[in-house]
């Protein structure tokens, strides 16, 4: 993050004053009985709230708020509890204690909310130096969440109120770390931290994390109760001294519906009731956002609920125009919330309301709030890494200052621990030497899979060598000595280390065996003779067969395909070859067309013991035909797959070619989404598609040697059993590698306009990657429900090319498949984009492989699952942007 920026436009909000006024509050509102309290504590646990009050000796309840707040002793373990100066105190509990950081450059709080990773977070830190040091210093350092800086904290020595930072943070790990990091301004510290989950909340930026700027409560006075927990859900700090031009305040005492469905910002009741209108005789209402800085991206929502009752006849309409663009018109209904935006602007924001020429009122504004988009955030260490690296730390009881946070970043801080600089980073080394670690060797540390090296040497280590530590690929230094290691030392380790892979250093192990002898002791012989003489017989036949269907690859004749005996074709698989009169009767007589592509017509047609299957006929003529036809008989009779359509059997004779293959109800997918109405494919049906079509291409990527490519993957290669179940099919232009990671140039044309990866048509250049392009076309065929070439007045406009605006504006709602009313878990829409967009950079080098994708798509319909199963979520959002409103009101 840029720290200039950060210091410029950093919310520096007066506390205090809220907390006068949460007194006066307080006073007005009289005591309230324990069991509301009870109550209120109950729902603060559950709400997904973690409440710290940094430095604080013991947990309590707020009064105030009803928020339970602990101390930070489950949540960090370094540091100091300090008090603020006599002078300085603020006759607050959470502002005058301080947890301070004289040691250590980065010092962290773990944060582990319950709802976990892909889940959105408001986060906050508050900080009020107080001189507790007495060294009257103004401090300076920065605050990190996870790896990535979130601002530069400067505090004042003279500053009697308490600063805050706040951020929406969208997480994608269980684990949220708020570091505070010294840079050799003054000692860290920091009075109180909060965390709120943010449900399905629209409040979200594509890539990056929300910086509140400004929440304005507009017409709302200093002087009336602090809106926070639990009159808001969220417990935002609302503003009251954010001033319209020319504006006057007006406010109802009555009830606002904010259950209703158009809260998606979930407002409270307080804010919402209180509003601003132009002064008498004016017609408009403007602000300036000030802060100006360079480059920076803005969000801004504007929220509205009519207050006051408008006499029969009359209306309130009015537009908004934003840094000079025009939206509207809008009308509002008596008491019910309105949100508009979010709208996501450049470099500045300007904007005002305006009372149209019809309208019988001034426009009004109940709140408003403006958003700094932050940057990119960075990926955290390799997960599985983390997870490794906190078991061997558990196992170990190693307990080091510096061991906190994330193991690589911002930097390497963790002492004994290197990692490279890989996005995400992995760990390469770790040097637990003379560390007094004791017990077996933690098999944690084979997790580690990228480490170069390992140093466990002197220490009081029991138990064997693991063998496993041979297959850590890019192991080259494994010290094990001055332990007490026994048993024997695991062949492939000595074979390693013999051919110089492995410097292995093992002395001083006395009760370790290093003679060849002392292996395989126990072994019995005669049961693992018999079964291998058998396995070996079967794999030799497999091999011959497989070989033989290999070595045909490239210039398959088809008689020598067909030229394996039954007997051995019927080892390899239960296709059966067909003659053509019983093609013939199966279709009886070709009677019922069920589909057509270039190489001919697929019919539906009947097996004797009653199975349905649907027989591919290929054009006698075409030659291009005959290619595909053996590619595909060559390829289904090697790979099966529950996600990859099943091969019945084939037909050759003469001219005659025939693929029969098991019938899938459903049609393909390109159909399934033109339908409408009641058939139409909901939300969770189009995931279950999107995984299992990834699973199939990614068995045919990983799971096949050599991988496969399929070349021509789209909608309508994708075909539907009657349970919905997705299978891949139409083999005819795969093309099978070698070795994994070559890549072919290709001469052919082949492919499907709006599928064809950009970099193949360009070079030619084909691998799994292009595969991975299709993939994401027909993601966002699936999500969008629009055609990869949607038709429009001028010629075809490409999938990518409409989503990606909509993409910048935030614009999730006219992204998904309108069809889909809005049925669908926000976050997990937003999961699904970004999947679709990492598949499909230009680059083929920058899309994931098909493993990766397969593990978030999964994610992703697990949380949409997830979510179903709690109603809360199935609340619609509309938020209503400026154009859809207009057709409404004409
Ligand atoms: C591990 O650290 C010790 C002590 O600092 C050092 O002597 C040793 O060389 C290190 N091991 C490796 C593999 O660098
Ligand atoms: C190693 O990682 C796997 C998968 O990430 C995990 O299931 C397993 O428990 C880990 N093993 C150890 C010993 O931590």
């Amino acid at each position: 993050m840029d720290g200039g920026q950060i210091l410029l436009s950093y919310t520096k909000v007066w506390v205090i004053l809220l907390l006068l006024s949460a007194t006066f509050r307080n006073s007005k509102l009289a005591a309230k009985n324990t069991e509301q309290h009870k109550k209120r504590k109950l729902a603060t646990e559950n709400s997904g709230f973690i409440s710290i009050d940094c430095g604080a000796e013991e947990d309590y309840l707020d009064r105030n708020t009803g928020i339970s707040y602990k101390t930070d002793k489950d949540f960090i373990s370094t540091g100091k509890n300090m008090i603020v100066a006599p002078e300085y105190n603020l006759q607050t509990r959470f502002k005058n204690s301080v947890r301070t950081f004289p040691e250590g450059k980065r010092n962290c709080y773990t944060l582990k909310p319950r709802q976990g990773k892909n889940q959105n977070y408001y986060v906050r830190a508050f900080f009020y130096y107080g001189n507790y040091d007495s060294k009257n210093k103004t401090q300076m350092f920065d605050l990190y969440l996870g790896v990535n800086r979130w601002a530069t904290v400067d505090i004042n020595v003279e500053d009697m109120f308490t600063t805050y930072y706040d951020i929406i943070h969208y997480s994608i790990t269980d684990t949220i770390y708020v570091c505070l990091v010294n840079t050799g301004s003054g000692v860290p510290f920091i009075n109180g931290l909060d965390l709120r989950f943010m449900n399905d909340s629209p409040y979200r930026s594509m890539n990056g994390s929300l910086l509140p700027r400004v929440q304005a409560d507009l017409g709302g006075h200093q002087t009336q109760s602090s809106t926070r927990y639990e009159d808001d859900v969220y417990d935002r700090i609302w503003q009251f001294d954010v001033n319209l031009n020319d504006s006057v305040s007006i406010s109802t005492e009555t009830n606002i519906d904010i259950q209703g469905s158009d809260n998606p910002c979930r407002l409270p009741v307080e804010v919402l009731r209180t509003a601003v209108q132009p002064r008498n005789g004016l017609n408009s209402l403007s602000y300036n956002y000030t802060r100006y800085t360079e480059n920076s991206e803005f969000l801004v929502f504007f929220h509205f609920a009519e207050i006051e009752q408008i006499a029969p006849g009359e209306i309130r309409e009015f537009t908004i125009t934003l840094n000079g663009l025009n939206y509207g018109l809008f009308t509002l209904e008596y008491l019910k919330p309105l949100t508009i935006g979010p709208y996501k602007l450049q470099d500045q924001v300007r904007f005002s309301i305006d009372a149209t020429l019809r309208s019988d009122l001034p426009p009004i504004l109940n709140a408003f709030e403006i958003f700094k988009l932050g940057p990119l955030p960075d990926s955290p260490t390799n997960q599985t890494d983390v997870d490794a690296i906190m078991a061997i730390k558990k196992a170990y009881k190693i307990d080091r200052v510096d061991w906190q946070g994330d193991p690589c970043l911002p930097f390497t801080t963790w002492s004994g621990l290197q990692c490279n600089n890989d996005n995400p980073p992995r760990i390469i080394s770790l040097n637990l030497s003379s560390s007094q670690l004791s017990g077996n060797i933690a098999l944690s540390l084979l997790n580690l899979t990228a480490i170069q090296s390992l140093d466990l040497s002197n220490n009081e280590l029991t138990g064997t060598v693991p063998e496993a530590f041979a297959q850590l690929p890019d192991l080259t230094i494994l010290y094990l000595s001055g332990n007490k290691l026994t048993g024997a030392v695991p062949r492939s380790l000595k074979e390693k280390s013999n051919s110089g892979q492995l410097q292995l250093s093992l002395e001083g192990n006395l009760d370790l065996c290093k003679m060849d002898t002392c292996e395989n002791k126990k072994r019995s012989f005669r049961v693992p003779v018999i079964a291998s003489v058998i396995s070996v017989s079967v794999l030799l036949s497999i091999i011959t067969i497989f070989w033989r269907l290999k070595r045909g690859r490239l210039n398959v004749s088809l008689s020598s395909l067909v030229g394996l005996s039954r007997k051995e074709l019927s080892l390899k698989s239960k296709n059966q070859p067909f003659t053509y009169t019983e093609i013939v009767s199966i279709t009886n007589n070709f009677q019922t067309i069920i589909g057509e592509g270039g190489f001919g017509k697929v019919y539906l047609g009947n097996l004797k013991d009653g199975r349905q299957v649907a027989v591919k006929l290929f054009s006698q003529s075409s030659r291009q035909g005959y290619k595909e036809f053996l590619a595909e008989v060559e390829l289904l009779m090697i790979v099966h797959h529950r996600n990859l359509v099943s091969l019945v059997g084939y037909c050759n004779e003469h001219e005659n070619m025939a693929l029969v293959y098991e019938y899938m109800a459903n049609g393909n997918l390109k159909e399934k989404l033109l339908e409408n109405s009641t058939n139409m494919l909901n939300w969770r049906e189009r995931l279950q598609i999107a995984v299992d079509a990834a699973q199939g291409l990614e068995y045919l990527h990983n799971g096949c040697r050599p991988p496969i490519v399929h070349r021509d993957l789209k909608s309508s290669n994708i075909l539907l059993t009657e349970n919905l179940q997705a299978k891949i099919a139409d083999f005819g232009l795969s093309k099978a590698f070698a070795t994994e990671g070559d890549s072919h140039v290709i001469t052919d044309p082949a492919g499907t306009p709006g599928y064809i990866d950009p970099e193949f048509r360009a070079s030619g250049n084909l691998n799994k990657k292009s595969d991975v392009y299709s993939f994401g076309i027909l993601l966002c065929e699936l999500i969008t429900g629009q055609p990869p070439l949607i038709r429009g007045h001028q010629g075809h406009t490409h999938i990518l090319q409409w989503v990606s605006p909509l993409v910048e504006r935030g614009d999730i709602r006219s992204i998904i498949d309108p069809r889909l009313k809005g049925e669908f878990n926000t976050n997990c829409a937003w999961k699904a984009l970004e999947i679709t967009l990492s598949c499909v950079p230009p680059t083929s080098t920058q899309r994931p492989d098909m493993s990766d994708i397969l593990g978030e798509l999964k994610e992703c319909l697990a949380m949409e699952m997830s979510s179903e199963m709690s109603m809360c979520d199935s609340v619609k959002i509309s938020l209503v942007l400026g154009t859809d409103m207009a057709p409404n009101l004409r």
